[in-house]
């Protein structure tokens, strides 16, 4: 994975994931033990990228899921999965946003994070919601850092998925940023896929 050594400044995309995309966003997914088991109580597995595509919390609509991917320089860094226009029309809940460990600190999930949101607000959305395991510092730090403040509600929240009991001991905090919107240059509403 060349972008953490490379100097220059990756070219960074954010795309819809496709199917020849999944050996590599599974390597993604199976990167970062810590933060699999901060957030579910369990180690990253092979079956984790098929189960984000089936991952919804009670009530989301499977239409509203879009799976994601970061790449710099031709190589897919990063995985994001979306509720559009969940809970309510105008938010986005963001259930993953995971970039590679070799690639951090280097400013690309602050850019791949830029162009969400500017997708987001192209397509209307007035606010995004982010998830993220109570306590878990990178995570907190770089929404912190994106304008995101943490929801009133302090019990665990589902994201992009069901809590299972055992997770009881792995609550995730709910994190907001309103969009700020600007009616002259948003778009209708209606992105369908973030291609
Ligand atoms: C959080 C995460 C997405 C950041 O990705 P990244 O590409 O390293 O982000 P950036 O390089 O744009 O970092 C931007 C800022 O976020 C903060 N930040 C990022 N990682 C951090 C860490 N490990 N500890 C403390 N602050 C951190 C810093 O303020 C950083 O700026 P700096 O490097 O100038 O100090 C990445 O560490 C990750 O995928 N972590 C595991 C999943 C996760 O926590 N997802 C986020 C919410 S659930």
């Amino acid at each position: 994975m060349k972008p953490a050594a490379s100097s220059a400044r990756p070219a960074v995309a954010l795309r819809a994931f496709a199917p020849a995309d999944a050996e590599a966003a599974l390597r993604v997914l199976l990167a970062d033990e810590d933060f699999a088991v901060a957030s579910t109580g369990y180690l990253p597995a092979a079956g984790d990228l098929q189960s984000l595509f089936y991952a919804l919390p009670e009530g989301a609509s499977p239409d509203v899921k879009q799976i994601l991917v970061a790449v710099a320089d031709d190589e897919i860094v990063g995985v994001v999965d979306a509720l559009l226009g969940w809970p309510a029309s105008e938010t986005v809940t963001v259930g993953l946003f995971l970039i590679h460990p070799r690639c951090r600190r280097t400013g690309i999930g602050s850019r791949v994070l830029g162009m969400g949101v500017d997708r987001m607000r192209a397509g209307g959305f007035r606010q995004v919601r982010a998830g993220c395991p109570r306590g878990w510092e990178p995570g907190e730090r770089f929404l912190a850092g994106h304008g995101f403040a943490p929801a009133a509600a302090r019990e665990p929240v589902a994201m992009n998925r069901v809590i299972h009991p055992h997770e009881a001991e792995h609550p995730a905090a709910a994190i907001l940023r309103q969009i700020i919107w600007c009616p002259r240059r948003a778009a209708p509403r209606g992105v369908e896929v973030w291609a």
